[in-house]
C-alpha cells in the first residue's frame, strides 16, 4: 500500500462544462507528450494508470498482464470474477479482442465510437479469463476524450493491446467524475509507480452503455448516454428486452450500486437539512440544502455523482432525489439513481 502517488495534471480543473473541441485545444497546447508517454510506460511497466474519460475516470492496467489486472481487483476491492472492459484506441483493434462479430456491433461501433458505448462481443485467445470473468464474451470501448485517446495510442505504440479499466471507485462506490474524486477513492490503495490522470471534469458522467451483442440482435444491459432510441435508429430495428437470454455478470446491475453513505430518497420531500437533488425548475424545499441544479439532462449526468460525493463530504444522512422522467438520458439516470437507494 502506498502513501502518497503522483497526480498528474494534464489539463488544469475548470468549473465550467466544456465542449469537445475546446477541450482539445486546450488538451494539445498544455499537455506535455510527456505525461502521456510515461503514464503509457506506467502501464506497461505493470502500474496502475487512473485516467479521464468521457463517461467517468477508469482505473487501468495492460489487459494482458494478469498481475497488473489483479491489482485493479484488490485496489477496488471488487471480486474477482468480475469482468472488466477493454479499452482500445479504435475500432481498427476491434479484432484482436473479439470474433465473430455481428453486422450490427460493427455498424454500432462506427456510429458511436469513439464514445460512451462497451460491446460485449464474443472473445479472441487474447481476453483471458482474468479479463472476463471466465466468460467466453469480453467488453470493448473505444472513450471519447482526448487524454484517454492519447493514452491508449502511445500505450499501442509501445507494444499494448488494451487496457482494462473499471471506474476507479470502490467496489459499490459512487464512481469519480474528477481526479481529485479518484484520490478520494482509492489514494491510499494505489503505490507511489501509479498515477492519476488529471483531465478535469467528465463530460458525460455517467458510465457507458452496455450493450450485449452476442446474439442475434442487441440488448442493452447499462443504459447510458447512447440511448435505446439512438441504438435503433441506426440499426433501424428493436433492442431486445434485457430479461431471460443468455446469464451475464454485471456487477453495476446488482441492485445496490453507485451509493454515498447518505440515504438516497427517491422522489420524497426533502425535510430541513437534508440534501436535494432535481433539476433546476424544482424549487429547493425549506431547509433543505441544495446539491445540484442541473438545468439539463445532460448536465443532470454530469453533476450526479459529484452531487452525491458532495453530500458525504457534508456529512448529510439523507438526500432526497426527484427522478427525471421520461426515456434517453433520464432513463440513464434512474437507473443509477435507483441502484443508489437501494441497501
Ligand atoms: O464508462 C464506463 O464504462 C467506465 C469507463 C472507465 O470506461 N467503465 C466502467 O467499468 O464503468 P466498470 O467495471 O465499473 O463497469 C463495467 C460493467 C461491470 O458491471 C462489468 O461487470 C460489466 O461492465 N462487464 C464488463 N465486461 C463484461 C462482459 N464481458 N460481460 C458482461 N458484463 C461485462
Ligand atoms: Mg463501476
Amino acid at each position: 500500500m502506498g502513501t502518497r502517488r503522483r497526480r498528474v495534471s494534464v489539463i488544469r480543473i475548470r468549473s465550467k462544462p466544456v465542449k469537445w473541441d475546446d477541450l482539445r485545444m486546450e488538451f494539445i497546447s498544455k499537455c506535455t507528450a510527456d505525461t502521456i508517454l510515461n503514464a503509457a510506460q506506467a502501464l506497461i511497466n505493470g502500474h496502475l494508470v487512473a485516467f479521464p474519460t468521457e463517461t467517468v475516470y477508469g482505473l487501468g492496467a495492460d489487459a494482458t498482464n494478469e498481475k497488473a489486472v489483479s491489482r485493479i481487483y484488490s485496489v477496488k476491492g471488487r471480486p474477482s470474477d468480475h469482468p472488466l472492459i477493454v479499452h482500445i484506441s479504435s475500432i481498427n483493434k476491434l479484432d484482436q479482442w473479439a470474433a465473430d462479430i455481428p453486422d450490427y456491433a460493427i455498424k454500432l461501433a462506427r456510429e458511436f465510437w469513439p464514445g460512451p458505448m462497451t460491446l460485449i462481443l464474443p472473445r479472441t485467445d487474447l481476453a483471458k479469463d482474468y479479463i472476463t470473468g471466465g466468460q467466453n464474451n469480453v467488453g470493448l470501448r473505444v472513450p471519447a476524450q482526448p487524454i484517454a485517446l492519447a493514452l491508449l495510442n502511445k500505450f499501442e505504440e509501445l507494444g499494448g493491446q488494451g487496457v482494462a479499466a473499471p471506474s476507479a471507485n470502490r467496489f459499490g462506490a459512487v464512481s469519480p467524475t474528477a481526479a481529485e474524486a479518484v484520490d478520494e477513492e482509492l489514494g491510499e490503495y494505489l503505490d507511489l509507480d501509479d498515477l492519476v490522470l488529471d483531465g478535469g471534469q467528465c463530460l458525460v458522467g455517467i458510465e457507458s452503455t452496455i450493450i450485449d451483442c452476442t446474439g442475434s440482435t442487441p440488448r442493452v444491459l447499462r443504459p447510458g448516454a447512447i440511448t435505446e432510441g439512438m441504438i435503433e435508429k441506426t440499426l433501424e430495428k428493436k433492442t431486445e428486452n434485457n430479461d431471460g437470454r443468455l446469464e451475464i455478470k454485471v456487477p453495476g446491475l446488482m441492485d445496490s450500486h453507485y451509493a454515498p453513505k447518505a440515504l438516497i430518497a427517491l422522489n420524497s420531500i426533502a425535510e430541513p437539512g437534508e440534501g436535494f437533488l432535481a433539476l433546476s425548475k424544482f424549487q429547493t424545499p425549506v431547509g433543505a440544502i441544495r446539491l445540484a441544479s442541473p438545468i439539463s439532462l445532460e448536465q443532470y449526468a454530469r453533476d450526479l455523482y459529484s452531487a452525491l460525493r458532495s453530500a458525504d463530504h457534508q456529512g448529510l444522512a439523507k438526500v432526497a432525489v426527484l427522478v427525471p422522467e421520461g426515456p434517453g438520458l433520464a432513463e440513464a439516470i434512474r437507473d443509477r439513481l435507483t441502484k443508489a437507494a437501494a441497501r
